[in-house]
């Protein structure tokens, strides 16, 4: 008697097993990346919150039109943790591409990551020929 609910215990408890996971939450509301700090972790090192000012978390310069007279046609101007280091352990960050016309970006994959795309002037072809213009948004897994 004692093993038939022992086994059946054994059998709800394996049955009721809820496989949870996600990344960790963050410790502190932020971490300015201190970029000087070689220090080798995932990441970059906290700057000392006494050290932070609001330009930590600005970035000027999307309004500024990359060359785009290169071998692809296009320019990619990066916001990123090394732009703006109040981006630090946020888990986002932003690109704007300036095409010229019939300029391409280079087939890519964003590991652990999704793009989402707003056409704010012009139009484009992504996503197997399809025609993206003004304020459309379509998502890159
Ligand atoms: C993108 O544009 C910037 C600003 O004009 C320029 O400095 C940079 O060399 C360009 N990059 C490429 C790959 O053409
Ligand atoms: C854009 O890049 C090309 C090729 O490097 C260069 O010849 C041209 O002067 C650049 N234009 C500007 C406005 O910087």
């Amino acid at each position: 008697m004692t093993s038939r609910f022992l086994l059946v215990g054994l059998l709800l408890a394996t049955c009721s097993l809820v496989a949870l996971a996600s990344d960790l939450s963050p410790l502190q509301d932020f971490c300015v990346a201190d970029l000087k700090n070689n220090v080798p972790v995932n990441g970059f090192v906290c700057k000392d919150p006494k050290m932070v000012k609001a330009e930590d978390f600005l970035f000027r310069g999307l309004d500024k039109m990359g060359n785009t007279t290169n071998a692809v046609g296009s320019n990619v101007t990066t916001v990123n943790v090394n732009q703006l280091p109040g981006l630090n352990t946020f888990g986002i960050s932003m690109v704007c591409i300036d095409y010229a016309p019939w300029g391409q970006n280079a087939p890519h994959t964003h590991p652990r990551a999704t793009q989402i795309l707003v056409v704010i002037e012009g139009s484009l072809l992504a996503l197997q020929q399809s025609l993206f213009s003004l304020a459309n948004i379509c998502a890159f897994p």
